[in-house]
């Protein structure tokens, strides 16, 4: 796992956005992993400056988000379809019918989460994920005691995750209870992991999922499990890692390494 900590919010998306334009100038027909909350607005913002002023191409991309809440059609305007639709794909060239947002409203969610496990198989796997981490240490919405090798299924949320998401909503009681993600397992399947982080009050997650036992607990701890993971945190986010110092040491001497 490598963790590069910046000075605040803009530098972290800004880093994060880079790998993820990498990855598209590498494999034009990349399939992205996405993720919605506040978190990862910034990278979508620095994604949007860069189609619009560099010419990055989303024409063949593919993405798979991670999650939605059952029930929200995706005209609700907090669903993540929604979400997705109004802070990074109207503002880039992606071809709608190459994006995947699991379905909040299926007739048959077994069905559905089947068939969408099958699809990110036919497009070839997801080349790079991008996560959120909850204050429970969730990634999508894999909450404390989801089996590290869980795959898209309905999940109940946690009383936690209610409550941080009632920013949202008009009101708590109108939090869904139930979401579904994508399992750790999925996750775990992506070529390159990246995990954004800001805020103070993620900096206690953040280090139990860093430097802490792989634990269900806290599902994020499994990117400890991947070859190829890379946090990236804002310096309030990173203020309870013990390792700090090292992870920065690490990043100054990374240039000189003799390639692999
Ligand atoms: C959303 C998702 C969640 C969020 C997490 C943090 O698609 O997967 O795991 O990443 O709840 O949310 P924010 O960024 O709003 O703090």
């Amino acid at each position: 796992m490598e963790v590069i900590i910046k000075a605040n919010y803009e530098e972290t998306s800004k880093a994060a956005a880079k790998v993820v334009a990498e990855v598209l100038y590498a494999k034009p027909n990349g399939v992205l992993g996405l993720a919605t909350g506040s978190t990862p607005l910034g990278l979508y913002k620095e994604l949007i400056r860069m189609h619009k002023e560099e010419g990055l191409d989303f024409s063949s991309v593919r993405t798979f988000n991670l999650d939605e809440y059952v029930g929200l059609p995706p005209t609700h305007d907090q669903s993540y379809h929604y979400f997705m639709y109004e802070n990074l794909f109207k503002h880039i060239n992606i071809q709608m019918q190459n994006v995947h947002v699991p379905s909040g409203t299926a007739n048959n969610y077994k069905a559905f989460c089947e068939w969408y496990e099958k699809r990110i198989v036919e497009c070839g796997g997801i080349d790079i994920q991008v996560l959120g981490i909850g204050t429970d240490g969730h990634i999508a919405f894999n909450e404390p005691l989801s089996s590290l090798g869980s795959r898209t299924r309905i999940k109940t949320l946690a009383k936690q995750t209610i409550d941080d998401n009632a920013r949202f909503f008009a009101r708590r009681e109108d939090v869904p209870i139930y979401a579904i993600t994508m399992g750790v397992g999925t996750i775990l399947e992506a070529r390159k992991l990246i995990l954004l982080a800001s805020g103070k009050n993620k900096a206690k997650a953040l280090a139990e999922a860093v430097e802490g036992p792989v634990t269900s607990m806290n599902t994020a701890s499994a990117l400890q499990l991947h070859h190829n993971a890379v946090i990236f945190a804002d310096k309030d986010a990173a203020a309870n890692l013990k390792m700090a110092e090292y992870y920065n040491w690490i990043q100054k001497n990374k240039p000189g390494a003799p390639k692999a």
